[in-house]
């Protein structure tokens, strides 16, 4: 049985039904989902529905809901970060960059990549990503909105 995961400043569980509808109206609420058009009623959808090759967690920290992280697995050669959100009021304290090392960490327990994807718009997740040694390898136009392009990223884990 899956657990609780604790980690430097916060923690990881995994994602009940109930969190599905409230966390969709936050994500539905900020960028990049509202930018490019994600309703909470889609989002909900995602974030609850069965899908044996996806891991969908809550982000913890100081007890409370923080934000998301759902990997698929297996991907290409190893997992691929499909939703990565900390919430606004829990941005800018060390907790995305926590998650990020331990979704590698993870990951190279089992393969020799970590992949995840970008929208070309999102300039300081973007930023993010390069600190945490993502490349950007190749821009997939048009993947989700005519005139963006999503930012295939890839970090090598060995
Ligand atoms: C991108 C994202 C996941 C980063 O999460 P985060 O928790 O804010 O990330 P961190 O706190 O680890 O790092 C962000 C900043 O906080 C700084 N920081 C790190 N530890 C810190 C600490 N203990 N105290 C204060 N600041 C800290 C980092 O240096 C970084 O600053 P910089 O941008 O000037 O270099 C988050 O901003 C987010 O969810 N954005 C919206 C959704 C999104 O874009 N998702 C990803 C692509 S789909």
């Amino acid at each position: 049985m899956t657990t609780t995961i604790a980690l430097d400043g916060g923690a990881l569980r995994p994602l009940a039904t109930a969190d599905a509808a409230p966390l969709a109206l936050m994500l539905a609420a900020m960028d990049p989902w509202t930018r490019l058009g994600y309703s909470a009623s889609a989002l909900e959808r995602y974030l609850d529905r069965e899908d044996g090759a996806l891991s969908r967690w809550i982000i913890q920290r100081h007890g409370e809901t923080a934000g998301v992280l759902a990997l698929r697995s297996p991907w290409l050669r190893g997992p691929y970060v499909e939703l990565f959100a900390i919430l606004l009021p829990h941005q800018g304290h060390g907790l995305g960059g926590t998650v990020m090392d331990w979704a590698a960490k993870s990951a190279a327990e089992v393969a020799h990549n970590l992949w995840a994807c970008v929208s070309d718009f999102n300039t300081p997740a973007r930023a993010f990503y390069a600190r945490h040694g993502f490349a950007e390898v190749a821009p997939l136009d048009g993947l989700v909105m005519p005139g963006n392009a999503e930012i295939l990223l890839r970090k090598r884990l060995k």
